[in-house]
């Protein structure tokens, strides 16, 4: 065999699916485009495209660390930042090590996990979908090198509390790396859901991981960032694919990071329909989880597969796990109010 027999048993990552045509509310890509100036900054930068962009992307790392009030040392970019997730295992895995999370969490990790061939530690969330910082404080063994937090919790939406954080993180060991990935922080309104970096930011043992993909609106351009202590933002740069943040994407996302006000408007926009879709949606099944990111959990279980169906044929993609639930991004007003019809003649009719 050629190739590793460990991967046969992988399953692949499943996007979301596109339809033409059809509503798309399956990614937790926000629906308004990309922001002012990025087209125009990605047009530009297409002239150079024949040359190699900023391999230590200078610029753009410069106006992270100024936005996050760090020193540009401590920050590093990479083609989404799933491929900074697994650079992060890279850096602290050898074959056999663990890698602890939540499960069901973000689907990238446990493969994540097998491409470096740790061993991916699941931990089941708790009744209310959440995070168990408790049972996952005690999954920590010695093999452990990595645990991903994901704060909101894709695809159930729920949020970890500042004190809660903070005593789990008193409770990892030093040596072990701790990710908080704040894929969605951009859409969190809740103030006791903490800013990873402002509330943790200055522990060694910990990196917070962002993106551009999703309120920055450059998803297809692939760019995410981190921002961890020197040494280890330094270890990830080692062992990140050359030239892996390419140069269209550099312009696009410095370009985005000057519209931060239209960002913030934006996200607001998905805020308010956030909160529509989830009160819509919890009065035909009460248990969905409050959330704080840019889509809503239903915990269909046996039914997931059927309801994903059924928003189908009414012309709206949504993101099935079977015999778990479905995921739903908050679309524009008019999408939300077709998916909504969908799933109130599902679930109440
Ligand atoms: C929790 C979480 N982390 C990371 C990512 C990866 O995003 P990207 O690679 O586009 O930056 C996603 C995307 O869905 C996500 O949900």
């Amino acid at each position: 065999m050629l190739t590793r027999a460990d991967l046969n048993a992988l399953p692949e990552y499943v996007p979301g699916r596109t339809v033409p045509g059809a509503i798309k509310l399956a990614s937790n890509e926000v629906p308004y485009g990309p922001l002012p100036g990025v087209a125009d900054a990605i047009a530009e930068a297409a002239g150079s495209s024949h040359r190699y962009p900023d391999m230590a992307v200078v610029a753009l790392r410069e106006a992270l660390a100024e936005r996050l009030g760090v020193a540009p040392d401590r920050v590093a970019t990479g083609c989404g930042s799933v491929a900074l997730a697994e650079h992060l295992v890279g850096a602290t895995c050898h074959e056999g090590d663990e890698v602890l999370f939540s499960w069901r969490s973000f689907e990238a990790y446990p493969i994540i996990a097998a491409t470096a061939a740790a061993t991916a530690v699941r931990v089941p969330n708790r009744a209310d979908h959440g995070h168990d910082l408790d049972a996952m404080a005690a999954a920590i063994t010695d093999r452990t090198r990595l645990v991903l937090v994901c704060n909101p919790n894709n695809p159930t939406g729920t949020s970890l509390r500042r004190d809660e954080l903070a005593a789990f993180l008193d409770a990892v060991p030093g040596d072990v790396l701790v990710v908080l990935d704040e894929a969605y922080r951009e859409f969190v309104t809740d103030p006791d859901v903490p800013d990873g970096l402002a509330a943790f930011g200055d522990r060694p043992n910990v990196v917070v991981l962002r993106t551009l993909s999703k309120a920055w609106g450059l998803a297809g351009l692939r760019i995410g960032y981190l921002a961890a202590q020197p040494a280890v933002a330094g270890a990830v740069r080692k062992v990140i694919t050359p030239f892996s943040t390419n140069g269209l994407a550099q312009a696009a996302a410095l370009a985005a990071l000057k519209a931060d006000e239209e960002m913030r408007r934006r996200a607001a926009l998905i805020v308010a329909e956030r909160e529509r879709v989830e009160s819509s949606l919890r009065a035909w099944w009460p248990e969905v989880p409050p959330t704080q990111a840019n889509f809503v959990w239903l915990p269909l279980a046996d039914r997931a597969t059927e309801f994903a169906a059924a928003c189908d044929a009414a012309g709206v993609i949504v993101r099935a796990f079977a015999g778990d639930g479905v995921r739903v991004t908050i679309g524009t007003p008019d999408e939300n109010d077709i998916f909504l019809t969908a799933a109130e003649k599902f679930l109440a009719g």
